[in-house]
């Protein structure tokens, strides 16, 4: 396993691209497999996660060709998915097992999804559950984990009131809906990024928004053209990666940072507001809408952040960065406080843990908690480099390579590798814009 040593900087400057958005490039890639004809995805993710989701479309076949960032995938439409042999792999991704479980449900055939390590540890009753009221037969390890059996059937269309605020059971159900008689709605307790009602509505699903509630017409209920249509589309940069470049510049003083190109959509903007009340310098520049998708600019100099409390609506919006912000906690004046975030537990890694052990190790003073975290300011002492332990979860390890910016001494990533889950060139792009 590799590892990465992370020496300190003084500051980061120059211009960023990211890599294409990781949720956006998941939902472009499975409904390009439902559509009729050729789907050009242009800055599609590099992530490893949206490969795993390609090689899933690949083996219920669609024909997928990449080359570099552009992916071209053709369906043969809505009905014209087929069996695949062996089971499909989701690698790392909750998206993809959540996300393709809700599409496999409404299939005339048998499918059977795995995952890594990880995956199988993590909670998959949430989607079985609302699935099998709309008719699937869906099986698991202790009815609850990985790998699953799904026995698509006839859905009915059902509105689900969602027991929690999640993107990608929100998601689930709505690309179940398009295989379901009659309309199906889903309403969410708290707001949560919504690229999957974008995407359908690009793709030609009928889709209908009230407040917090969310409704697709089934292809076959008569309404809209009753199929999707293949189409390009432009995957705008992945806001959570450039998140760990926005933290450091807002950290190291004398940072200029110019991200090109960043995805700016109002549900996943929450950490740029977030970061601007407390303090740090980020500028939008250039907005414009692409797609039914946000696209900028950002402008991003180093300040003294502030820090404070995040906790109950918040922290839907905040969930991929929640890392990186307790990461962050030692070098803000207040410290960093994460409340009503139990579900870091069952991401990657169990995320509180992770951040409490590491920050433990580079000296942080921290009181974990079962649903978050405290993390001391400044004023607790200065962090040292130490030798890290990300538990083979990309947005630990790239929380805490951010952190070694502004430490005394090299600090190590263990199993470095994993940061590529999301972004495979971080440690390349961090060395180049760090000035030492
Ligand atoms: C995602 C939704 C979120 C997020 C994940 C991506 C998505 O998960 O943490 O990284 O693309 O829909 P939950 O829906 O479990 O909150």
């Amino acid at each position: 396993m590799k590892k990465e040593t992370v020496q300190p900087a003084k500051y980061l400057t120059g211009g960023l691209e990211l890599p294409g958005d990781k949720s956006i490039s998941h939902r472009y890639a499975m409904l390009a497999g439902l559509a009729e004809g050729t789907s050009e995805l242009r800055h599609f993710s590099a992530a490893a996660d949206c490969h795993s989701t390609l090689d899933c479309m690949r083996a219920l076949g669609a024909e997928v060709k990449i080359d570099k960032d552009t992916v071209q995938v053709t369906g043969s439409g809505v009905r014209g998915l087929k069996s695949s042999w062996r089971a499909l792999d989701a690698g790392n991704s909750g998206t993809t097992m959540r996300l393709l479980a809700g599409i496999l449900a409404g299939q005339a055939f048998t499918s059977k999804l795995t995952g890594d390590e990880s995956l199988q540890k993590r909670p998959m009753g949430r989607v079985i559950g609302p699935l099998r009221e709309m008719g699937a037969d869906i099986r698991g390890r202790e009815d609850n984990f990985a790998p699953l059996e799904i026995r698509g059937s006839r859905l009915k269309a059902m509105h689900y009131m969602m027991p929690m605020a999640s993107a990608q059971v929100k998601s689930a159900v709505l690309l179940a809906g398009l295989f379901a008689d009659g309309v199906t709605s889903v309403t969410e307790p708290a707001g949560t990024r919504d690229h999957t009602e974008l995407a359908l509505e690009e793709f030609g699903a009928q889709i209908e928004k009230d407040g917090r509630t969310v409704r697709i017409h089934g292809l076959g209920s008569g309404n809209g053209s009753g199929k999707l249509i293949a189409k390009p589309l432009d995957v705008p940069g992945d806001l959570s990666s450039a998140v760990f470049f926005i933290a450091a510049a807002s950290v190291l003083p004398d940072s200029n940072l110019l991200i090109h190109n960043v995805g700016l959509n109002p549900t996943r903007t929450a950490i740029l507001d977030l970061f601007a009340s407390m303090g740090a310098s980020i500028q939008m520049l250039g907005l414009k809408s692409s797609q039914g998708e946000l696209v900028g600019d950002l402008s991003v100099k180093g300040s003294s952040l502030k820090g404070g409390a995040i906790a109950g609506r918040q922290i839907p919006l905040l969930i991929d960065e929640l890392p990186m912000l307790a990461a962050l906690g030692p070098y803000t004046e207040e410290g960093i406080e994460i409340r009503d975030a139990a579900e870091l537990r069952v991401k990657e890694s169990d995320r509180i843990a992770a951040l409490a052990e590491n920050l433990r190790r580079m000296g942080a003073t921290v009181e974990e908690r079962p649903d978050g975290l405290k993390v001391a300011g400044r004023r607790a002492g200065k962090l040292r480099g130490a030798e890290i332990e990300p538990r083979g979860d990309h947005r630990i390890a790239m929380a805490f390579a951010v952190a070694a910016l502004g430490a005394e001494g090299n600090t190590v990533i263990r199993n470095s590798d994993c940061a590529g889950v999301s972004f495979p060139k971080f440690f390349e792009e961090l060395n180049r814009m760090a000035d030492r």
